[in-house]
């Protein structure tokens, strides 16, 4: 810390919910705590090297705290720790703990790729974490090799068995379909989730900055593994709920429940709430936004919260991105960012702004 914690820590405004220029409230904040992941996934971090966020800027946890608390002035209730992957991240309880105590938030989650859950699960428990979201793409070993070039794939059912075992309730597994490398697991994983009742998502593969070798034939429709799954299942009706959550979810005729979130053929950006912060402090307005803003200058710099919920406020009201929706209406459609531009550039990384 450059600067004494106390007084950012000390703020406690009342909340101005602040609107976008398409009327969307600041809701739900997705917190990067790391850049770096243990894993290479395909779709997400496929080359064994990257160019890393300097070490100096990555901020401190009483830093996050204090911006957490400029974003709960302005309305967010929710905060989701990503990454990178974020339990690399040294003492994260530490954070989580210093999260779990403020009464503005209503929800504290995490989104893990489950590899260090084991070690970690009952000590985030304690911490005081809610709901745990952990990445799972398939049930093969090998094949979770090929697809995250390392082989812990026994370490990461080992993590869901351990959150279980910690008391965490309501876990979800996440899924990125593509085409030809799992789309043939939709069902076992299901069944998989129903064994350790959680809800399996399954997410359209999208083509965020990372995504190097995405292509439009790779993607499988939310339409076309809702084919897939009547095939195996019969009737699956949809569960009818409102929320600016992204997943849709389904029922299946014996109760099960699951969800797809179709970010990438029927984007949600109508009613996106969400905020990201990457490890280095840059607010970004969107997944697939271009510019983001640079927190931790002014935090460091010394600016009061007042200042910077004011910054963002402003920022916040001008916003106008439906970065997605403007991915789906380009007649040809590639990889987002080129090799070149993302290692000049890490901040369009998928894993820099929070998966
Ligand atoms: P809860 O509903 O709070 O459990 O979380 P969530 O549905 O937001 O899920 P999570 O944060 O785990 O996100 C699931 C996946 O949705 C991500 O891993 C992305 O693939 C996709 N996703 C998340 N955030 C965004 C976003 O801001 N825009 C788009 N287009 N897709 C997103
Ligand atoms: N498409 C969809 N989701 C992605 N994620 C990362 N890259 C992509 C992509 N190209 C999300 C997934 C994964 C988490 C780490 O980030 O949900 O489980
Ligand atoms: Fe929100 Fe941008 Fe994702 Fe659309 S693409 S849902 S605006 S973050």
């Amino acid at each position: 810390m450059d600067r004494a914690p106390g007084a950012a820590l000390r703020y406690h405004p009342r909340t101005m919910e602040v609107r976008d220029s398409h009327d969307r409230p600041l809701r739900s904040l997705r917190v990067s705590v790391t850049d770096r992941c243990n894993l290479r996934c395909q779709y997400c971090m496929p080359e064994e090297q990257y160019v890393w966020l300097p070490r100096s800027d990555i901020l401190h946890f009483e830093e996050i705290a204090a911006l957490v608390d400029v974003f709960t002035g302005l309305g967010v209730d929710k905060v989701r720790l990503t990454g990178g992957e974020p339990l690399t991240r040294k003492e994260l309880p530490k954070l989580v703990a210093m999260l779990a105590a403020k009464p503005a938030l209503a929800d504290l989650a995490l989104t893990t790729n489950g590899i260090l859950l084991a070690e970690q699960a009952a000590a985030l428990g304690a911490a005081g974490l809610r709901r745990l979201t952990v990445s799972l793409d398939t049930l093969d070993p090998v094949r979770f090799r090929e697809l995250s070039k390392r082989d812990d794939h026994a370490r990461v059912l080992d993590g869901i068995d351990a959150a279980r075992a910690a008391g965490f309730r309501g876990l979800k597994i996440d899924t990125v379909v593509m085409r030809c490398v799992n789309s043939d697991e939709l069902p076992a994983l299901i069944e998989f989730g129903k064994g350790k009742q959680a809800e399996v998502r399954f997410i359209e593969y999208m083509d965020v900055g990372g995504a190097t070798t995405w292509s439009a034939e790779t993607v499988v429709s939310r339409r076309e593994m809702l084919e897939l799954l009547s095939a195996r299942y019969g009737t699956i009706e949809p569960v009818i709920e409102t929320s600016s959550a992204p997943a849709a979810r389904y029922r299946l005729p014996d109760g099960t429940t699951f969800g797809i979130i179709s970010s990438t053929t029927q984007p949600f950006c109508a009613t996106c709430d969400r905020a990201r912060l990457t490890a280095d402090g840059v607010f970004y307005r969107c997944l697939y936004a271009r510019d983001g803003f640079d927190l931790r200058g002014l935090l460091r710099g010394g600016a009061p919260p007042e200042q910077i919920a004011s910054a963002l406020g402003s920022l916040w009201r001008a916003r106008a991105d439906r970065g997605a929706e403007e991915r789906l209406a380009l007649r040809e459609r590639s990889a987002l960012a080129p090799k070149g531009d993302l290692r000049n550039d890490p901040h369009l990384e998928m894993h820099t702004r929070g998966g």
